[in-house]
Formats: structure tokens, C-alpha cells, sequence
């Protein structure tokens, strides 16, 4: 009896320890809970995914690049998602210091510029996106999901990047 009331005790105190590292904010808990998102295991809350597209897609060239991207530039930004984690793939492989896009990362990212910046992935047609995707499954699964079920980008379609010329392609159809 007096053996189960220690494991017992032992457990509570165990996870009262895991919740105070996380609960209670400290650089520890930040670090926890930034790779629990990496990971997939928590959700990105809007504003986290806006710094997180900002900071993550800024490495290599401005913000400007997204910002003035257009649906007359390229393929959708699920697809130039996708090529940037290629970019960075092909950038590692050369010894350069980068951190590849997880697969959390890239669906919230690829959310946030569609919102800020414009979405034309119906213009393409899902064939095309499913083809350009080349069996990125994350990414795939982002565009098989309705856009209002998306909720970072459902969250910002009302809103735009500063020095974007959002589409609005809901407007024009
Ligand atoms: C590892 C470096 C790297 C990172 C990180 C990166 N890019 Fe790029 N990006 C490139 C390179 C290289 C090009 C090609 C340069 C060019 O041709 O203009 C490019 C070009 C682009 C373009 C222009 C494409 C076109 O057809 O005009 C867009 C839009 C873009 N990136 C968006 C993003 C987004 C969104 C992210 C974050 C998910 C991102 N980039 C992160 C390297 C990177």
C-alpha cells in the first residue's frame, strides 16, 4: 500500500514538474513549446505563423518577393512553398546554414501568404497543384482542405500584407 501511494506520488510530482516547465514561461518552456510546433504536436496560432512566415521566408531574400508575387508570376504559393523547402534542401546539401522547413512550418506558412498576399490554387486546377506538389504529402493534404477550412488562412483573408497588391479572387470569380 505505502508502495503504491509513493509511485502515486512520485507520478503527480512528475507532472506537476512537466506542466511547470511549460506553464510557467521561462527560456526552457519558449524552446518546448517552439519545437512542439515544429513538430506538428500544437497548432500555430495566426500571429505566430504571420513572424514565422516572415522571419522563415527572409533568409534568403526579402519579404518583397513574396509581397509582389502575383498570380501573373508563377504557381500558387502552396507551390512555391514547396519549392523554397527544395531551395533549402539544395542550399543544406552545399554546407549552407539553413533549417529545413518542417512540414508544420510549410502548411502554416504557405497559409499565411495566401491570406496576406492572394491565393489563385483554384485557377489552377488540383491536378496541376497535386503535380507541382511532387508527393510533398503535407502540402498536398493543405490543398486537398477547403480554403475556409484552413484556419490560419481563414483567419487573414480579410486582411493584407503591407506592400501586397492582394488579389482578391473570391471578389473577381
Ligand atoms: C534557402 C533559401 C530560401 C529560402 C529559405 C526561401 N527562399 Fe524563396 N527563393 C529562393 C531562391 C534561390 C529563389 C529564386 C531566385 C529567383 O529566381 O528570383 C527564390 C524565389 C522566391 C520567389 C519568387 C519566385 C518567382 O517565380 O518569381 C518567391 C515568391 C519566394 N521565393 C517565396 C519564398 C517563400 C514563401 C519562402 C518561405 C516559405 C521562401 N521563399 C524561402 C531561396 C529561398
Amino acid at each position: 500500500m505505502k508502495k503504491y501511494k509513493l509511485v502515486a506520488g512520485l507520478f503527480i510530482l512528475a507532472i506537476v514538474a512537466v506542466i511547470g516547465a511549460v506553464a510557467i514561461p521561462n527560456p526552457l518552456s519558449t524552446q518546448i513549446l517552439a519545437e512542439a510546433k515544429y513538430r506538428g504536436y500544437l497548432p500555430y496560432s495566426t500571429d505566430e505563423a504571420v513572424t514565422l512566415a516572415y522571419t522563415r521566408c527572409t533568409t534568403c531574400h526579402p519579404a518583397e518577393k513574396m509581397l509582389k508575387y502575383c498570380s501573373r508570376c508563377g504557381p500558387p504559393f502552396i507551390v512555391v512553398t514547396h519549392s523554397m523547402k527544395k531551395y533549402t534542401e539544395l542550399m543544406i546539401q552545399k554546407g549552407g546554414n539553413f533549417k529545413q522547413f518542417s512540414d508544420a512550418e510549410a502548411i502554416a506558412i504557405a497559409q499565411v501568404w495566401n491570406g496576406l498576399v492572394g491565393n489563385w490554387e483554384p485557377d489552377w486546377g488540383s491536378k496541376d497543384v497535386h503535380k507541382l506538389l511532387q508527393g510533398d504529402e503535407a502540402l498536398i493534404r493543405l490543398a486537398e482542405t477547403p480554403i475556409e477550412k484552413r484556419p490560419i488562412e481563414s483567419a487573414l483573408k480579410n486582411k493584407q500584407a503591407p506592400g501586397s497588391h492582394k488579389e482578391n479572387r473570391e471578389i473577381i470569380h
